[in-house]
């Protein structure tokens, strides 16, 4: 396919994709701010460290990013109902950095675009947009920013537009669909060269830079920290360094890696979990994997739209006790394992989480567009997405089982110690963890869509029976 007609493509995604926020926020306004007449939002402000004039990494607000795919602070997007969307571009004359915003025709067709060259320049700006009796609201961290445009206080970030907001952002439209994709496929090579850096005795610095080198991605793009584990760190959920070896590379002291890291692509994320046993390693071990492997595969064969997400934790849990009791590590019933907190031990995070311009992304615990939240169940706390699956929402399924030292201290020292076989429990705290990612899509006609093990890219992408 050649570039020309991808963009066309990319621009009839992005203008239906555009049409539908204007009609959800048209919606919003109507039921739960009637009276609006107009909504700023900000893209958000850069921040520094603290006596310090390094700033910190910018990240762009997902409730303007989805609007305008810029990921730059200070940029401002006016919507009206009816109207073509405003976009304010703030581009300051600075020496130091490229101010230059890069504006192709696929998406900057769809805006009235006013350049400007300060944030106070919009003062003047905003009264040639809107009338000054208008309402208009304030989304954004720039509280500052809105009181000095004189936009009271009652307008500014109303719980009940952000929550409508945040409800409508699970279902996806097709241009984000294809943005997520294009995530995940790009992240894959990346995690192909993590493995072979792996299998190499590569320590997790040089996992992370080949992971960084195949995909083409900077740290500072990642859509979160890399999680780069070998051996014992994969039992740390969110473990953060990228440990360096002194001496020649040791392919044997690699026992496991646990390797978390996605990609962007115009601010839309994936989120993949590998984890990869060297041959030879524990048989329990390896048995452990293969069946979280099974575990996951099997939950994502029986996903329905409809079907409750929290009831697919609840049998993750018990699958969970299943595999554990089959390589000898737990005794007893399935159940009663569950019942008692001892599969939670094992794997304390949960089934997953919505995706899109958040890693975890917003409404996943949403009942209504009016606030509602569904609470995650009082056992399992981190689950962070308790809605029912439903067509275009994109979701994670990551079920894992750890060694995590703390966690199984607590089940020793209590009534509980005799449902797990100790040695081998010590015998296999050298490995880690196990966490499996993959990224689906609840397709409309109510199939799933991996998007992790089946990538859509090129021409694909905007083929109406793979991408419909
Ligand atoms: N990478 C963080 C998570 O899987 O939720
Ligand atoms: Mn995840
Ligand atoms: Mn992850």
């Amino acid at each position: 396919m050649s570039v020309l007609s991808h963009n066309m493509e990319t621009a009839e995604l992005f203008a239906s994709h555009l049409a539908g926020l204007q009609d959800t926020m048209t919606q919003g306004l109507t039921s739960v701010k009637p009276g609006a007449d107009a909504v700023l939002i900000h893209s958000g402000s850069l921040h520094y460290h603290f006596a310090d004039d390094i700033a910190k990494p910018f990240r762009a607000w997902g409730h303007f990013l989805q609007w305008v795919p810029v990921d730059r602070p200070d940029q401002f997007l006016l919507f009206r109902p009816g109207q073509k969307p405003v976009y304010f571009a703030v581009i300051p004359q600075d020496f130091w950095h490229d101010s230059h915003i890069d504006m192709p025709e696929w998406w900057a067709e769809q805006f009235e675009i006013v350049v400007l060259s300060s944030v106070s320049a919009l003062c003047e700006q905003l009264p040639r947009h809107i009338a000054p009796q208008c309402v208009c609201h304030f989304l954004g961290e720039g509280r500052d920013i809105a009181e000095s445009l004189a936009i009271p206080d009652s307008q500014i970030n109303p719980k009940t537009l952000l929550d409508w907001l945040d409800y409508a952002r699970a279902y996806k439209s097709r241009y984000e669909i294809s943005r997520l994709a294009e995530a995940n496929a790009t992240a894959l090579a990346g995690h192909q060269a993590a493995l072979d850096m792996f299998l190499m005795g590569g320590d997790e610095y040089e996992i992370h830079m080949a992971y960084l080198n195949a995909s083409r991605i900077c740290d500072d793009e990642l859509p979160y920290p890399s999680i780069v584990a070998l051996n014992e760190h994969s039992a740390i959920l969110h473990y953060q360094h990228k440990q360096r070896r002194h001496g020649k590379r040791e392919p044997d002291a690699n026992r496991v890696l646990l390797i978390d890291a996605g990609h962007r692509s115009w601010g839309y994320c994936s989120d993949i979990t590998r984890t990869w046993v060297r041959p030879g390693s524990h048989p329990v071990f390896a048995a452990l994997v293969k069946g979280v492997e099974r575990i996951q595969n099997q939950i994502i064969r029986s996903l329905q739209t409809e079907q409750s997400y929290t009831d697919h934790h609840h049998a993750t849990h018990t699958a969970v006790a299943d595999l554990l009791i089959e390589t000898g590590i737990a005794k007893g019933h399935a159940q009663d394992l569950v019942d008692r907190g001892i599969t939670y031990a094992f794997l304390p995070h949960g089934l997953g989480h919505h995706l899109g311009l958040q890693v975890h992304d917003v409404g996943g615990k949403l009942s209504s567009p009016a606030g509602q939240i569904i609470p995650p169940p009082d056992q399992y706390p981190a689950l962070r997405n308790t809605r029912p699956i439903e067509a275009n929402m994109v979701f994670t399924i990551e079920p894992g089982i750890y060694f995590i030292d703390s966690l199984l201290n607590n089940i020793r020292q209590d009534d509980r110690a005799n449902a797990l076989n100790w040695p081998l429990v010590e015998a296999l705290m050298p490995y880690g963890g196990i966490r499996i990612e993959d990224n689906i899509w609840a397709k409309p006609d109510g199939k799933m869509h991996n998007l992790t093990r089946r990538p859509i890219t090129g021409s694909l992408l905007f083929r109406p029976d793979v991408a419909a």
